[in-house]
This record gives structure tokens, sequence and C-alpha cells, in this order.
């Protein structure tokens, strides 16, 4: 693999980390520029010897400066769309861990990855993985995929003990290690939700061809079935850096520092349909993208208002889906324009969602 130069934004994250892990571990591999959005990076950008630096505001100044062949965007939230859309324009290749991005702005980001011809390779796990098992096949042989959830640390809880749980105990995920909004967003199973737009996106799949199941130890990352009955799955332990790896240093595979899976222990591996009665947000979700137009980045605005209020101790856990549904019944969900257009709808669901939080208090 001849040299490449990487844009890491979200550098001081949990992807951003892991990502400078696999870096050390890859000579090939250098940054060129790296972001953060309120956390200081000179100490970073002195290890890694690193140029170009930003932190908070408009990232693509840094893109342009630096020039990058590779952006990974571990950004979080809909702060990541402006890096995305740069990136795919300009068909410089994209690893995304920043799925809101395509969530809110996928109809944008198709067009502009159309227009640039690069690459977009996903980061998240369960994406990494169909990807995987999609290369090599040709689409019409593709029947549909299935996107494996754990569950979230309250898979067994009744509906109304879920009124009671602290910020603390929905930080405590039960298989992956990872920010403080994507931890909540998997207790509530909004990131499945997030995920079944973003996979629809990713591989032009119709909603009805992506399944959702709970699978509590995240060992499968994500199943594909083909039309003649065969059904592919990838495994692996849950570890962030193996599908990090796998975009940094794509096509090529590189060794990584997480270990294979051992079968001679056993393995037991079970699988159960979501309740989506007591996690209301994969199903919303699934509305939202089946909608259309700006129903998607609405349901990430609401979402992102929804989850810093609980992480703030201001509303309860359950208050998040109950956000986002009544967000989603008040916005037009108008189709989408050009990015100003989409930056509107976004701000309009956040101002919705906190007036609505506001008058709840
Ligand atoms: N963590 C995982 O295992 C995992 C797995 C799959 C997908 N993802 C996705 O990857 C993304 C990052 O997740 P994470 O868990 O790494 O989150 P995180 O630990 O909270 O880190 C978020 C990163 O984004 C930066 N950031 C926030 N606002 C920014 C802005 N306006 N401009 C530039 N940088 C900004 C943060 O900088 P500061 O530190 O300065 O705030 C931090 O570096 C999310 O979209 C998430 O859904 C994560």
């Amino acid at each position: 693999m001849r040299e490449r130069r990487i844009a890491l934004l979200g550098a001081t994250g949990s992807i951003g980390r892991q990502a400078l892990e696999v870096v050390a571990a890859n000579p090939e591999l250098s940054v060129c520029a790296l972001a953060s959005g309120s956390q200081p990076l000179d100490e970073l950008a002195a290890e890694y010897g690193v140029e170009h630096v930003q932190v908070g505001g408009d990232v693509t100044d840094l893109l342009e400066a630096a020039q990058p062949e590779l952006v990974l965007n571990a950004v979080v939230g809909f702060a990541g769309v402006g890096a995305t859309l740069w990136t795919l324009e300009r068909g410089i290749t994209l690893a995304l861990a920043n799925k809101e991005s395509l969530v809110a702005a996928g109809d944008l980001a198709l067009a502009a990855w159309r227009r640039g011809g690069g690459l977009l390779l996903p980061v998240d796990s369960e994406h990494s993985a169909v990807h995987q098992c999609l290369d090599g096949h040709a689409p019409q042989t593709l029947d549909s995929i299935v996107l494996t959830a754990s569950g979230g640390p309250f898979r067994n809880r009744s509906a109304e003990s879920l009124e009671s749980v602290t910020v603390e105990q929905a930080l405590a995920h039960p298989t992956w290690s990872m920010g403080p909004k994507i931890t909540v967003d998997s207790a509530t199973l909004a990131n499945k939700g997030l995920e079944l737009i973003e996979a629809h996106y990713l591989f032009g799949l119709e909603y009805d061809r992506i399944e959702v199941v709970v699978h509590p130890t995240s060992v499968v990352h994500a199943i594909v079935r083909f039309r003649d009955g065969a059904a592919l799955a990838h495994l692996g332990h849950p570890d962030m850096r193996v599908p990090i790896s796998f975009a940094l240093t794509y096509p090529e595979r590189r060794t990584t520092a997480v270990p294979t899976l051992d079968l001679s222990t056993g393995l037991t591996l079970e699988f159960e349909p979501p309740d989506t009665e007591r996690f209301p947000l994969l199903l919303l979700a699934r509305e939202a993208g089946e909608r259309g137009g700006t129903y998607p980045c609405a349901f990430n605005a609401a979402n992102e208002v929804a989850v810093a209020a609980f992480l703030d101790g201001r509303i309860r856990f359950t208050e998040i889906a109950a956000s986002v549904e009544d967000a989603l019944d008040d916005v037009d969900g108008a189709a989408v324009g050009d990015l100003d257009a989409l930056v509107e709808a976004d701000a309009n669901a956040r101002r919705i969602t906190l007036e609505r939080l506001a008058t709840a208090a």
C-alpha cells in the first residue's frame, strides 16, 4: 500500500482515538489534518506531526488546506454534514463513521457521491460488515440485509421501569465502548434507526429489504441474504478498530490488535425481534426514512436535541422518543432542496423540539 494522507475529523472522540491507534500500527498511513469540536489538539498534532489543525467551526476550510487522500469523518451529529459532502463531491475516499450526515443529507450525499465518483467506505461496524459480505456479488443476486442490534442495556427492562433509568445506566453499554451520544442512541434503539436509514442510502435498498434483529452479544455484525437462499454473515469481536482499519487500509486487510474469534470455547448465537413498543425510535426512524424528504433530517435533529437534554438531566429517558415523535408530527418534511434548505430543516426541527421540551418542563 502506498502512503495515504488522512484527515481525521473528530480526532478526540472514541472513533478518533481508535483511528489514531490504527494509524500508529500502519507506517503507510499518516495524518495530515486533525479536527475536534472544542478540545485542544496541540498535543495530538505534535505527536503525529500534523500541520493542519482546527478546533470547532467549518472543517471544509481545513480540508481545502490539507488536501487529504482519505477523510475519516468521525464527528458526532449533524455537524459532520459539511465534511461528508465536501469529500464526496471531490471524489476523495470517505471513511464514514458520522452516520448522522448520511441520514440527514442522504439525497444530497448520493448526488455528490455520483458526481465525485470516489469511494465511500462505511466505518459503522454493521455497514462495514454488509459492505464486506456484498463484495464481489452482483446487485441483482441480493435479496435483503439484516442489521444486528445488541438491544442496549435496557433490553430486558419493563416499559414502566424505563421511565426511571438514569444517565449512568444508559451509558453502560453491554458490548460496545463508544461516545455518549451513540451510547444513548443504542439504549433507545435510535442508533439502529439511524443505521437503517444509513443502509438505505449506502446500499440503495428499499426499507422493506432491510431488517433489524436483536443479537445481544454483538458477534454477528450483519447478514446478507441472496436470492438463491444463501446468507453470508460477518462475525468478530465487537471492536471498532476492525472496521476502522478495514476502511483506512482498504482494499488491503491489515493486521490489527483484535484477536480472531475462538470457537473452541463454544459460540451461541441468539437473535430476537426488536420490541418497538418499548423502543419506538426504531419504528419512528423507519417511518421517517420511508416518508423521505427532510423527515430523516428532522428525525436526526430532534433526536440530537432530546439526547443532549437527557444527558444534561433535563428530561427522562422515555421523553427522548416522545420528543422525536412530536417533532416529526410538527415538521412538513418538505423535499430536500440544497444544503441551505437542509440546514434550515435541521434548525427548524431543533427549534420545535426545544420548544416542546421547554413547555413540558
Ligand atoms: N464510537 C463508536 O464505537 C461508533 C461506532 C459506530 C459509529 N460511530 C459514529 O461515529 C461518530 C463519532 O462517534 P464517537 O463515539 O467517536 O463520538 P465522541 O466520542 O463523542 O466524539 C465525537 C468527536 O466529534 C468531535 N466534534 C463534535 N462536534 C464537532 C464539530 N462541530 N466539528 C468538529 N468536530 C466535532 C468531538 O470533538 P470534542 O472532543 O472537541 O467535542 C469528538 O472528537 C458518530 O457519528 C457515531 O454515531 C461511533
